[in-house]
């Protein structure tokens, strides 16, 4: 399909339809400690919403290879198959740990693009780096260490290294990175899971206090991170790490030809997309899930690249309407 027949403009709010149903499906999960139960509440809630879109849509990115994910894999068609051929990428629970202990930033997390829009990104890990809107191109590189990319990006910036925040999932893998990352004296923002909001942060540092994103997650949360960079504006690389020749195969299934390649934002997500996050614990980007009696509200993020607009609307579901 041409990417001019790709409707974002009439898709968009249906697609926030989607995101806003994951999240209230998982709001009896917030902290009682289940993660499967508040992921599957959100699965079972996203597929039911996209199959009432006039869409024949495919999952290009979604919650595993067929084989070992019932709902929303790999391949799968979802919509009423009266409409634009579309891609989807899509996360139910972004942060099923956040969600399952009641700590910020879980979102339900969905793009659509026209046909070949987004890299089918394979389950592997992903080495990516992202800094905000209206610096010049090659202002920080993979290539550089991550004390030269504060250094640059405090250049950049006309501040000291002192005043910009870098985010990084805490994990054992990067606490030689964090530990160079602390020597330029730059403070370091950890968080324990979910990344896509760790780089959509850097898209509104004023905001957020966050500059740069960097460290290894998930391949496919980087291909949402990059729709979503692409909506706001933001630079991104991603590179694909392969812990065996299993992943391997993987990426070489998904089409990945060249193992050593370092994308580009519009590497990841090469047309025209739409964005829709909606918070489900409450975070920088979006606002959680609040209950008032008779009354679930939710924040979503809504979002298109070809305009660059973003919106944030607010949603109040009556739980019982009489
Ligand atoms: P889930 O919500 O699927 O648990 O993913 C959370 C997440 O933190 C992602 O945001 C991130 O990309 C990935 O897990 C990191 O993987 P790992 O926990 O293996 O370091």
């Amino acid at each position: 399909m041409a990417d001019q027949d790709f409707n974002d403009r009439m898709l968009s709010l249906g697609l926030a339809r989607v995101s806003e149903a994951a999240a209230l499906a998982s709001a009896g999960w917030i902290g009682r400690g289940d993660e499967k139960a508040a992921d599957q509440a959100a699965v079972n809630a996203m597929r039911e919403q996209l199959n009432r879109l006039d869409i024949a849509g495919t999952v290009v990115i979604g919650e595993g290879e067929r084989d070992e994910a019932p709902m929303l894999y790999i391949g799968e068609e979802v919509g009423t198959g009266n409409g634009p051929q579309v891609d989807i990428a899509l996360d139910p629970l972004e942060g099923t740990t956040l969600t399952a202990k009641d700590m910020p930033n879980a979102l339900t997390v969905i793009a659509m693009g026209g046909r070949g829009s987004m890299l089918h990104a394979p389950d592997v890990y992903m080495e990516k780096l992202a800094i905000g809107p209206g610096f010049r191109p090659g202002t920080v590189t993979m290539a550089m260490r991550p004390a030269e990319r504060v250094s640059a990006l405090a250049a950049a910036k006309g501040c000291s290294t002192h005043d910009i925040t870098v985010c990084v999932l805490e994990r054992p893998r990067h606490e030689e990175m964090i530990a160079e990352l602390r020597s330029t004296d730059c403070a370091v923002r950890l968080i324990t899971d979910g990344d896509v909001a760790g780089i959509i942060h850097t898209a509104e540092p004023d905001r957020t206090g966050i500059d740069m994103y960097m460290g290894s997650g998930g391949a496919p949360e980087g291909v949402l991170a990059a729709a979503a960079l692409k909506c706001m504006g933001g630079q991104m690389f991603g590179k694909l790490l392969f812990r065996n020749d299993d992943e391997r195969e993987r990426a070489k299934k998904a089409g990945v030809t060249n193992f050593d390649r370092v994308y580009t934002r519009d590497d990841l997500v090469s047309g025209d997309v739409i964005f829709a996050a909606t918070g489900v614990t409450d975070g920088s980007v979006v606002d959680g899930i609040k209950r008032e009696p008779g009354y679930l509200t939710t924040e979503t993020i809504l979002m298109r690249s070809k305009t660059g607009s973003v919106r944030r609307m607010i949603y109040r579901n009556p739980t019982k309407h009489s």
